[in-house]
């Protein structure tokens, strides 16, 4: 029998019943990574590689798990991550995810490629909520400019330009799924005339401008007066160009494992960034984020030592709504907090501002 609602007592716990409830193709967009998938289960079990320096009689009776992300007040250090084609997953699509980061309190990246229109994902949000937008780079600049100023006009609080996907990784899984049906807001966002043979990745994705380019940045800030952060950087020179070009933030992030396989995890990366930022005194210049493979809030809590301000979540909201709509989120979003609240009072920490390098010993990542 499938499990109900109640017997999820992890993330993971999802991702076993959406398995066995969505179907093949949505199974197969969703939990695929590129090539051998080497990254996909490198970016959560490096996580494996921290270990806690827990310090003891803290007081630790109340714990403060609130934050900022670029400005916003937020009540747990993460924030939905785009992750395209929400209606795969569920008929409602991504405003089920806007109603879960509601309740909870936390930001939601919109997808370029999302199934619901931006409108509409826009239209669900309620008194106050904040939403950021990931940004595809059309190959005809005059729509992109057209989606960045519209996202703005709509009161969207971050511009994250995706720039680990000049062109989409291949994903065999679902290649072979011969996905066929792309959701309604692809013709928007110039994802016509695709081929469908390839996956539904491949499929959306003819549009995105593989001439991209460190020159295009300035163009971006100049467009926009949202912050604009880079998403999908992987090395520390790349992101002191980042911060040379002027950017607000970056997201340490190998797109959950779909692109460059054997790419390192968003954390690795970010345990070779931060001494080098520490070093210039650049480490409050741009706010750093990690996504890719975090499950529990442990993995949170490590990367918020090592320097991020908070971390993307993707697939696990994604199955949690598949496989039990808002209710899932909900409770995914529940656990989470339920699981940072006792593992910060378990390593001795009353608020996130209190997490630091020593609460962590990273003798086993591969840089030492
Ligand atoms: C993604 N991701 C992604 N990123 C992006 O910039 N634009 C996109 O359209 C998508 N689409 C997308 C679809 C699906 C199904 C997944 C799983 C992921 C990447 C996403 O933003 C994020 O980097 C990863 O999902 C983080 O890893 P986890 O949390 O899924 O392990």
């Amino acid at each position: 029998r499938m499990p109900v609602l109640e017997q999820c007592y992890n993330l993971m716990d999802f991702e076993a019943v959406a398995r066995r409830v969505m179907k093949k193709t949505a199974w197969a967009y969703y939990s695929s990574g590129a090539d051998d998938e080497i990254t996909m289960r490198e970016n959560h079990s490096a996580y494996h590689k921290i270990w806690f320096r827990p310090r003891i009689l803290m007081d630790v009776e109340n714990i403060d798990l609130s934050t900022t992300m670029l400005g916003t007040p937020v009540s747990i250090p993460f924030y939905v991550t785009a992750t395209a084609l929400g209606k795969l997953g569920n008929p409602e699509g991504e405003v089920v995810l806007t109603r879960g980061a509601h309740k909870h309190n936390v930001i939601q990246m919109i997808p370029t490629l999302a199934s619901c229109s931006f409108d509409e994902i826009c239209d669900a949000k309620k008194d106050g909520q904040i939403q950021w937008l990931q940004l595809y780079v059309n190959k005809d600049r005059a729509i992109t400019k057209r989606i960045v100023q519209h996202a703005e006009k709509r009161g969207c609080k971050g511009l994250f330009i995706t720039v680990d996907a000049p062109q989409l990784g291949r994903r065999e899984k679902d290649m072979r799924s011969k996905f066929q049906d792309v959701g309604s807001n692809v013709q928007d966002t110039g994802g016509d005339n695709v081929d469908r043979s390839q996956g539904a990745a491949r499929a959306i994705s003819s549009f995105i401008d593989p001439s991209l380019n460190w020159k295009d940045i300035p163009w971006f800030l100049s467009i926009t007066k949202m912050p604009v952060l880079l998403k999908g950087v992987q090395r520390v020179e790349d992101v002191i160009k980042a911060i040379e070009c002027g950017v607000h933030g970056v997201v340490l992030s190998n797109h959950g494992g779909r692109q460059l396989d054997f790419a390192r995890s968003g954390i690795e990366v970010l345990a070779e960034v931060m001494p080098v930022l520490r070093e210039r005194a650049w480490e409050n210049r741009i706010e750093i984020y990690v996504d890719g493979g975090i499950r529990r809030a442990t993995d949170m809590i490590k990367a918020l030592c090592l320097g991020a301000k908070g971390v993307g979540i993707g697939r696990p909201f994604l199955y949690a709504m598949s496989a039990y709509g808002l209710p899932g989120v909900d409770r995914a979003m529940q656990l989470l907090k339920d699981e940072m609240e006792m593992n910060m009072r378990l390593i001795g920490c009353s608020s996130v501002d209190q997490l630091n390098p020593t609460f962590v010993d990273t003798r086993g990542l591969s840089m030492h």
